[in-house]
């Protein structure tokens, strides 16, 4: 294949056409003023691999903040500027963000292996990036609308579906660079060369010094991905999950499980959501290695928590695979949220997965037909046995067999007042 030079057509083609309008009017702005104004980022590695995105990031060799408020003067809309990163936003009337950041920035350390040759500032701005195939820009000034700035060759990659990082210290700058390497190779089903993998491998140790914080943020992202179990086998192989006390033998069975999740989630839809939350990947390596109190060191929201409070309590119950009817399973699996009680059965591969699933969706909207003090109005004396009868009579309700208040007073009278 011949190597693509420049883009118009593909822009004019894939973007939506609001996105692609926009881009026409920064051209014209950066004409207007002397500018030279790119295009850059995940948006023209996208447009290779004809991918959705309209996320526009521009870089300009002079003042980024400048620049921005030229285009606000254009076109109206505001800009919020960041002076410490010497960069900006423009929010265009329509609402788009656009990120705007000067090609010439002093905030940055010079990257410590620049090579010896003189790299234009466009070229210089891109070399600090992460991977080649995300460090090409397209230029677009008018007379050269669509030029391909390719200096590292992001375009030979995408082909090979390679990533590549820039320099041998792109790691040490910035390990979450790792993760976003297994991100995009799991996304695009590309792979890091071997170079690419063995830094990776041997920066490793670094993923420590990060914030919780960052890791958490990272890891949101990649388990929104398309294939978590393919992450966390990946993970294990590059030895990220060791780094926090996960077991090297916790693998295959970490990967199987968060498989099976994926499936449970597929096949019966519960009610907990459409796809199972990022923490539920990522608590599975802590999981099977029996080390869920060394999740603590990411800092956990309450939610997160209940879900490991859960799962704690949850492995201990025993007598769920004869379970037959939802509402049975209403007496182990009261106090237990949805995604903990999936989290724990989706691995177990039960015969009744699916009266699991009923119960989980009978419950979410699970009608109260009678109430404590129902109860004394009809007589009862009040005390710690009420419980035991509105779980009894929620049983039922779970089951199917009592549709109204009616039914379960006669219910009530039927199993609890005659006997008083
Ligand atoms: N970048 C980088 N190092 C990082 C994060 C980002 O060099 N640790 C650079 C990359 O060149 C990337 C750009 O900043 O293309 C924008 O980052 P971001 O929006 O996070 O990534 P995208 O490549 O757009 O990925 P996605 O499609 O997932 O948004």
């Amino acid at each position: 294949q011949p190597d693509i030079k420049n883009l118009k057509d593909e822009m004019e083609k894939q973007l939506p056409g609001s996105t692609y309008a926009l881009l026409t009017d920064i051209s014209r702005t950066a004409e207007r003023t002397g500018s030279r104004v790119y295009l850059i980022g995940g948006i023209v590695r996208d447009l290779f691999l004809e991918r959705p995105n309209d996320d526009i990031d521009i870089v300009v060799e002079g003042q980024g903040i400048d620049f921005a408020g030229h285009l606000q003067a254009d076109y109206g809309g505001t800009v919020k500027m960041h002076e410490t990163f010497g960069t900006a936003t423009w929010i265009h009337p329509s609402g788009l963000y656009i990120d705007v950041t000067s090609a010439r920035l002093e905030y940055y350390d010079r990257p410590a292996s620049l090579p010896d040759v003189e790299l234009s500032t466009l070229s210089e701005d891109l070399y600090r990036r992460d991977f080649t195939i995300n460090s090409m820009a397209l230029c677009l000034n008018p007379e050269v609308f669509g030029d391909l700035v390719d200096p590292f060759n992001g375009q030979a990659d995408l082909r090979s579906k390679t990533i590549k990082v820039l320099h041998n210290l792109s790691f040490i700058d910035d390990p979450t660079r790792i993760l976003r390497a297994v991100r995009f190779e799991t996304r695009f089903d590309f792979l890091m060369d071997k170079q690419t993998e063995s830094l990776a491998l041997n920066s490793m140790a670094r993923m420590k010094d990060l914030s919780a914080h960052r890791i958490v943020e990272e890891m949101k992202r990649l388990f929104k991905d398309e294939n978590p179990p393919g992450t966390i086998k990946r993970l294990f192989k590059l030895r990220f999950w060791q780094q926090f006390g996960v077991d090297d033998g916790n693998a295959e069975q970490s990967y199987i499980h968060a498989g099976q999740l994926k499936t449970f989630y597929e096949i019966h839809k519960p009610p907990a959501g459409r796809k199972a939350r990022w923490f539920n990947y990522f608590a599975i390596p802590f999981f099977t290695s029996r080390k869920m109190h060394l999740m603590h060191q990411f800092s956990l929201t309450k939610r997160n928590h209940k879900f490991l409070q859960d799962l704690r309590s949850l492995s201990d119950i025993q007598g769920v695979e004869q379970v037959r009817q939802p509402g049975a399973f209403h007496r182990f699996l009261k106090h237990y949220d949805d995604e903990a009680i999936i989290f724990m059965i989706a691995k177990e591969n039960m015969e009744n997965e699916d009266v699991i699933t009923t119960y989980l969706k009978r419950r979410v909207d699970m009608p109260v037909f009678l109430t404590g003090e129902d109860l004394i109005q009809e007589g009862m004396k009040p005390g710690p046995h009420f419980r035991g009868i509105l779980l009894d009579l929620e049983v039922s309700v779970l089951n199917g067999e009592i549709n109204s208040t009616d039914e379960a007073l006669d219910w009530l009278h039927e199993h609890h007042i005659q006997q008083d």
